[in-house]
């Protein structure tokens, strides 16, 4: 039996996840880059964007120096801890992405490496009805979803992720099932607090979608001029078969 948790338990992790999972350098060298050329230059200088799953908030920091008005939106109390040092002047709700209801006043809504760990369509579907929601005409929605599409071709049934600085290691351990498009992520922790090493150990779920049921959620909802792309274009890890969807909610005036 799976001890995993939904949504996943970053309790013990938050530290870990703060300072080796996405650095400033990732976010100014890789994620602001990609995310000029598929949202910045079509928004206004100081647009609303929302981080959905913004996690320890070092995209919401970056976008707010470069002058937009930012918020982060995550379920993570811990994680959030984070996010509101690293970004102080911005915006942070805790809040589940599958039950949030914000007003339409978003320019932009991102979100990376989170609904992945949504474990159906119909959960998708919801989070995508909610950032309609808290969407201007015309806004645009970009975020990374791994395609089963993509996967069946490439993925090993096991890899691991290693992460390591001189107080804090984290490693995941990757077990793929295809027939059920889910992963089962182990996930082992450590962290050195007054010169003691302490471990912690929990279990995350993650799936893949297939293009079609992105896409048919997505025009369910009322996005329009849906693209994607494929993640290693940017510079991604080529085995995670990572997409990036890009869509606008439409003017209904148009
Ligand atoms: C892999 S981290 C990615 C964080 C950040 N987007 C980044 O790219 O660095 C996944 C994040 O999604 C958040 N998350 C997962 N499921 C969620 C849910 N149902 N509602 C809100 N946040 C969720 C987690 O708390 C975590 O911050």
């Amino acid at each position: 039996m799976s001890l995993a948790t939904y949504p996943p338990n970053y309790e013990s992790f938050a530290r870990m996840q703060n300072e080796l999972k996405t650095s400033d350098q990732v976010t100014v060298e890789f994620i602001i880059p990609a995310l000029e050329q598929l949202m910045l230059r079509h928004i206004s200088k100081e647009a609303r964007i929302l981080d959905l799953g913004c996690g320890t908030g070092q995209l919401v920091q970056q976008l707010h120096i470069r002058g937009y008005q930012t918020t982060g939106l995550d379920a993570s109390k811990e994680l959030l801890e984070y996010a509101r040092k690293n970004a102080p002047e911005s915006e942070f709700i805790l809040s589940d992405v599958r039950e949030f209801e914000l007003p339409p006043i978003f320019d932009g809504v991102f979100s990376k490496d989170v609904l992945l760990f949504l474990l159906n369509i119909e959960e998708l579907t919801a989070v995508f009805q909610n950032v309609y929601a808290a969407m201007q005409d015309n806004g645009l929605f970009v975020f990374t979803i791994p395609l089963t599409d993509w996967l069946h071709e490439i993925a090993p049934p096991i890899f691991d992720h290693v992460n390591v600085n001189d107080e804090c290691a984290l490693i995941e351990i990757f077990y793929y099932k295809p027939e059920e498009r889910m992963w089962e992520i182990k996930v082992t922790g450590f962290e050195l607090i007054e010169n003691i090493w302490k471990r912690s150990d929990t279990t995350w779920l993650r799936r893949d979608f297939f293009l079609t049921e992105v896409q048919s959620g997505l025009e369910k909802v009322g996005f329009t001029d849906i693209s994607h792309y494929n993640l290693k274009d940017f510079g991604a890890d080529e085995s995670a078969g990572m997409a990036c969807f890009v869509c606008r909610k439409p003017s209904l005036t148009r």
